[in-house]
């Protein structure tokens, strides 16, 4: 026990965060995002690398300072965030926390919508993202160990279970975002890690608190059984 608080359990692992939204543009001065403060991914990527690990963290535009002890690369759009995370392959475990865009705009304006009088609005046409997730879930250079986030309004354990196959995830964190308890950019979130091997349900506790315990499992799942 003495030596426990000098043990760094995830030295020499390197593991890749996505954190935040992405943003995808319609014009010059416009955009869709997601709704994200980046406050649960970046806590985790600062969790892991107390644990001493090697963090490679893809983040969108969030307000929030950077993480200390960890590498950042920053992004804008679903498609930047996808190229970054798979240049960073091959890796020991990555953490999908980031609040992606399921669609973006199929081709950009390239100079400002303007209103006409009278006229009327814009009409965009969307086409889907990539799922970042479910590359890296099904990607040659997978790593061992990969964790997906999933916010739900309703059917939350049905939907991460299916999230979980779909993507190819080892563990899916989900949340339960129906309430209006205020996780979307507040301080506290309930989670229930869904893996094949079943549910476990932690407690309402603060992002840091999740970023702290979450780390310590995937230090657990990626050191050898003890002898
Ligand atoms: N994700 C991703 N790339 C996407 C969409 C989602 O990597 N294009 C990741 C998220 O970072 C998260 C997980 O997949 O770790 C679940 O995201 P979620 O939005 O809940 O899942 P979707 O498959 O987009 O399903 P839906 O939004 O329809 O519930
Ligand atoms: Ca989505």
């Amino acid at each position: 026990a003495f030596f426990k608080s000098a043990y760094l359990p995830l030295a020499g692992k390197t593991i890749i965060v996505t954190s935040g939204p992405t943003v995808e543009p319609i014009d010059p001065v416009r955009y869709i995002a997601n709704r994200s403060s980046g406050k649960q991914g970046h806590a985790i990527a600062a969790a892991l690398a107390r644990l001493g690990a090697t963090v490679r963290l893809v983040s969108g535009p969030v307000s929030i300072p950077d993480p200390e002890g960890v590498s950042l690369i920053h992004v804008e759009t679903a498609q930047q965030m996808k190229s970054a995370v798979e240049s960073l392959l091959p890796a020991d475990a990555a953490v999908m926390v980031a609040a992606v865009a399921d669609w973006r705009v199929e081709s950009e304006w390239a100079q400002k919508l303007k209103k006409s009088p009278g006229g009327a609005p814009p009409t965009l046409r969307m086409v889907e993202n990539p799922d970042i997730l479910a590359g890296v879930g099904h990607h040659a250079k997978r790593p061992r160990l990969v964790v997906g986030f999933a916010a739900e309004t309703q059917d939350l354990l049905a939907n991460a279970k299916r999230k979980l196959e779909r993507k190819g995830a080892d563990w899916i964190v989900a949340n339960d975002v129906s309430h209006t308890s205020g996780v979307m950019g507040g301080d506290r979130n309930t989670v229930r890690i869904v893996s094949k091997r079943g549910v476990e349900d932690w407690p309402d506790m603060s992002k840091e608190e999740v970023a702290s315990r979450l780390a310590e499992k995937i230090a657990e799942a990626l050191s050898p059984p003890s002898a």
